[in-house]
């Protein structure tokens, strides 16, 4: 029998997964090896499923949770390798993540389009976007698009400011202004918007709403919201995304040829590394408020509301 290796995709959709997938079942065939899928896995039964088939490795393709998961799974005895996956890349292991790209290149896209009617209705348009701890797509998206305010969960922002810059673009003869704001940010003395909180488990959303309504009323001006929402998690990969996940995938199956079991493939330096899963988890990267994207940012007159 040909040897196996198993693969899983765990958690939502991401742009890239079927690149990912690809790469996986390419690059073992190279090896003559087989490739078993998994929809789930249990832990409790990982171990004796896994032994039944004869799959000597599995490469767990997932968020956080997921990758928390591969390294239970890695301790109870279960050789492991781990494919980061998310769109807001907030992990602090890789310097991106894949499905990123694709996320940012929705949100150029709907800034392109809602300049329009921002600048010849005379409005504000304020543009909610994805990124639950990390204000990456918000950052890259609005800095790509042109926004004329970005709001991140890194930088509380205060309404009196947003304003202040909205009055002054009027001011100056700027009658439109488009404002991007991640779905974790949050006013200075305020708490991010949640929805349906139960049990400690919620799901962000309805800030872009929040933002519209305060800017109409220290303003004046009509303010619209437009919610991105899962637009930014679906359709085909960006060229970049797909290439990125193609190179994950394969690297996934060297790493299992070489026996590095618990670790996790990693972009750094333009090159796809691997650094161990437990060192992975749990660590978020954020966009550093004193950076040099942030600082580009403003360099092209772009508030953050603070
Ligand atoms: O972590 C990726 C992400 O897209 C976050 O930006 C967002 O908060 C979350 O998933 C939304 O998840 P769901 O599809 O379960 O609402």
């Amino acid at each position: 029998m040909k040897p196996r290796i198993g693969v899983l995709t765990s958690g939502g959709d991401c742009p890239g997964l079927n690149a990912v997938l690809r790469g996986v079942v390419l690059a073992a065939e190279k090896l003559g090896w087989d490739v078993v899928g998994f929809p789930a896995l249990v832990i409790a039964d990982a171990k004796k499923i896994l032994g039944e088939l004869q799959v000597r490795a599995l490469i767990i393709v997932g968020g956080d949770g997921s990758l928390v998961t591969a390294q239970q799974l890695q301790e109870a005895g279960i050789n492991c390798i781990g494919v980061p996956k998310t769109i807001d890349n907030d992990l602090e292991a890789t310097a991106t993540t894949f499905g990123f790209d694709s996320a940012v290149d929705v949100v150029v896209d709907a800034l392109d389009r809602l300049h329009t009617t921002a600048t010849s209705h005379r409005r504000v348009m304020v543009v909610e976007v994805m990124g639950r701890h990390a204000g990456w797509i918000a950052l890259h998206g609005g800095i790509a698009g042109g926004a004329d305010i970005i709001l991140i969960p890194e930088i509380p922002f205060d309404y009196d400011k947003i304003a202040g810059v909205i009055k002054a673009r009027e001011a100056a003869g700027c009658l439109g202004t488009v404002v991007v704001v991640s779905e974790g940010a949050r006013p200075k003395h305020g708490e991010q918007v949640k929805r349906d909180v139960e049990a400690g488990e919620f799901r962000l959303g309805g800030i872009g709403d929040a933002v519209a309504r305060e800017i109409a009323k220290r303003t004046g001006k009509e303010t619209r919201c437009c919610v991105l929402g899962h637009l930014q998690r679906g359709g085909a990969p960006t060229t970049l995304d797909r290439i990125l996940a193609t190179r994950f995938g394969v690297k996934a199956v060297q790493l299992a040829n070489e026996g590095h079991f618990g670790s996790m493939v990693s972009y750094q330096n333009y090159k796809v590394r691997h650094v161990p899963i437990a060192e992975a988890v749990n660590r978020l990267k954020l966009v550093p408020p004193n950076g040099e994207l942030v600082q580009t940012a403003r360099d092209v007159d772009i508030s953050f509301g603070d």
